[in-house]
């Protein structure tokens, strides 16, 4: 049931508050001895040297989140695989090594087919070559989770909509929970630094609320500019370079522009050369390690005339000068951001289908789970 919302995919949008409150509730017990529990065994990542992650699409892109938090808390070197390629060029053997499968669905077959041919090649191997598989899935009971021993379950719900939302920022609160727990039990985390990442992770869900309130209506105006525009570039940096990505995929799918994420720094390698003022650009520009960068990313587009939309939690004189539109999200340090910064995203998405009269929920020549290769 659509609950009074016009899509489904607006009712999971709205759901994401709730869903971030179940990861936090089965994720952080509150408690000063056991900060994290995924319920995973003691010994099963104790001595990791490595991880690999496959997915596809934006289960790709919650890996890429991953990726960060894996490498940047835990200090895992951490590489993410689309499950397509993987399976026809898979990374050569390494010991003490973790796969990870990310499918909401349980069900996507490229996903699957890589993870059974590292179940398969791994088996019969010497100990240290053991299969070591992970899934982070929002359906437990699926294919995924008959064919690997662990599983990290992203408490989304069901969801409809054929673009991703809600399960996008579970699987994204299941990556804070395992890139914490490996820091945690490494030792590469204080335990100070640990408190203060799981407080401010408890902060996020009225965060999202106050986007949902306070920008919804906003962006629903805004795109009235946009209902003709044919391309798009979203652009971010670090830990926001996937939000980039997952803001083109959910333009994409639903609307049908052409629509194009890049880390920001490498928009003059290239992707500038498309820039006018028919390409509008949405970058992603929260404060810390970037965000100088990222503006002056901007600057750079700018100069091109493109319209510049601005997801940012900085609302300095600089920011609004630069940014012709501008949509704040609440000040969280950077490596929480992603929470935020995509709400604004899947809105934008959201009613620039709508607004074309579009079948958000079931997008032209897109299927919830892809079964076939
Ligand atoms: O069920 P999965 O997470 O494995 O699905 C992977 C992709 O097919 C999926 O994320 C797809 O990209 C979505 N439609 C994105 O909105």
């Amino acid at each position: 049931e659509k609950q009074g919302f016009k899509h489904f995919m607006l009712k999971e949008i709205y759901e994401q508050p709730g869903v971030v409150r179940a990861c936090l509730e089965a994720y952080f017990p509150n408690s000063a001895e056991i900060p994290v529990t995924l319920g995973l065994p003691a010994d099963f990542y104790a001595d990791l040297e490595q991880i690999q992650i496959v997915a596809c699409g934006t289960s790709w892109h919650a890996a890429l989140v991953g990726k960060y938090l894996l490498e940047q808390l835990a200090g895992i070197p951490t590489q993410v695989q689309y499950g397509s390629e993987f399976r026809y060029a898979p990374t050569p053997l390494t010991a003490n090594t973790l796969t990870i499968g990310v499918t909401q669905s349980g069900e996507t077959a490229d996903t699957l087919a890589a993870l059974g041919m590292e179940k398969e090649r791994r088996q019969g191997k010497e100990f240290k070559y053991e299969a070591r598989l992970l899934g982070i899935t929002n359906r437990p009971e699926s294919t995924l989770g008959q064919m690997v021993d662990n599983i990290i379950n992203t408490h989304g719900g069901i969801e409809i909509g054929v673009a991703a939302t809600k399960t996008f920022i579970a699987q994204l609160m299941a990556f804070y929970g395992l890139a914490l727990d490996l820091a945690y039990r490494r030792q590469a985390i204080t335990q100070d630094r640990l408190t203060e990442i799981i407080t401010g992770l408890r902060q996020l869900p009225a965060d999202i609320e106050a986007i949902l309130e306070t920008q919804e209506k906003y962006i629903e105006q805004l795109v009235h500019d946009f209902v003709e525009t044919k391309d798009f570039i979203f652009v971010g940096r670090g830990i926001n370079f996937p939000i980039a990505l997952e803001g083109a995929l959910k333009l994409k799918e639903i609307s049908y522009i052409h629509a194009e994420g890049y880390p920001a720094g490498e928009m003059k390698h290239g992707p500038i050369a498309l820039l006018d003022s028919k390409v509008p650009v949405v970058a992603i520009a929260m404060p810390g390690n970037v965000y100088e960068k990222v503006i002056s990313n901007s600057q750079e587009a700018k100069a091109r005339d493109s319209r510049l939309i601005g997801v940012t939690s900085v609302n300095d004189g600089e920011a609004a000068e630069i940014f012709n539109d501008l949509i704040p999200v609440a000040d969280v340090e950077e490596i929480l951001s992603p929470i935020l910064t995509v709400i604004p995203l899947q809105l934008l998405a959201y009613h620039i289908a709508a607004r074309k009269g579009l079948d958000v929920d079931q997008p032209r020549n897109l299927a919830k789970s892809v079964t076939v290769e």
